[in-house]
């Protein structure tokens, strides 16, 4: 469990286990679509379509999209593959899935589209076994991001992008200023309303923690991909992180 917390900084301070994780995700998931939504103005679906197309994810093919939540992502990327690819929607978190697979349900009359309980940091899929792949805001969540990346890279065929859209510390003053005033002063009481303050308020430390661009494009070439390039967005709030195998 994850220790209690008088205020964001004890929750701040404890670096949570993958369990630990695992629960928190699945104790959103009910508030998790709505809060996206809201906190975002809605943009975080203007950055996963982006994602989706900077991978370079093409009709007919075969689709990863890792840390899947609540499906937003892979949904748009079984939108981009059409009825003749798949698209694989992987993650560890059980509560997460079930809400993708209602949306999926609700969206698609026959969807391209397979719902994997699974753990990144161990892909249960062959090598090259896919064309590209997605991940959003779940490479700042894995215990151990070198791994997460070398499996990513494992599962990618010869030549197949992956797109990895995550928060990003931004490096001017005023907008570091900006983006912990929004997550601790908009984010959590949001989440205090529906009784989540401590699961919201890890947020702000996990992006502390989180390498910056420079810093993900050297793990991602140490973990076996060719090229690497890590684009700011958002004004630097943001960022995604392209790969080649
Ligand atoms: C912030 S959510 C992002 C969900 C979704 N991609 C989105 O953008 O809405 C992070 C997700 O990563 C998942 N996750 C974290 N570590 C994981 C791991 N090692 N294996 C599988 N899923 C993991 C969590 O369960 C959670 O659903």
């Amino acid at each position: 469990m994850i220790a209690p917390a008088e205020n964001p900084v004890s929750v701040a301070n404890t670096v949570l286990s993958a369990q630990e994780i695992q629960q928190l995700f699945d104790r959103i998931a009910p508030v998790y679509d709505d809060f996206n939504q809201q906190l975002s103005w809605g943009l975080h679906r203007v950055w996963k379509q982006m994602a989706v197309d900077w991978s370079g994810a093409r009709p007919g093919q075969t689709c990863l999209d890792v840390c899947c939540g609540s499906g937003d992502l892979a949904l748009r990327l079984a939108r981009r593959v059409g009825p003749t690819g798949v698209v694989y929607g992987l993650d560890f978190a059980p509560a997460q899935l079930a809400i993708a697979q209602q949306k999926a349900i609700q969206q698609f009359r026959l969807a391209p589209l397979q719902w994997i309980e699974g753990d990144a940091l161990s892909l249960p899929f062959d090598d090259q076994q896919f064309d590209a792949a997605t991940m959003a805001y779940g490479l700042r969540n894995l215990t151990n991001l070198p791994q997460g990346l070398q499996e990513l890279q494992r599962v990618l065929k010869p030549g197949a992008r992956a797109a990895i859209l995550d928060f990003l510390q931004p490096q001017s003053d005023w907008l570091k200023r900006f983006q912990q005033w929004y997550l601790e002063t908009v984010v959590v009481p949001a989440a205090q309303q529906c009784g989540m303050t401590d699961e919201y308020a890890y947020i702000s430390p996990s992006v502390e923690r989180f390498p910056l661009g420079p810093e993900q494009v050297a793990l991602a070439l140490q973990s076996g991909f060719a090229h690497a390039k890590h684009y700011p967005i958002a004004g630097g709030l943001m960022g995604m992180l392209v790969l080649t195998r």
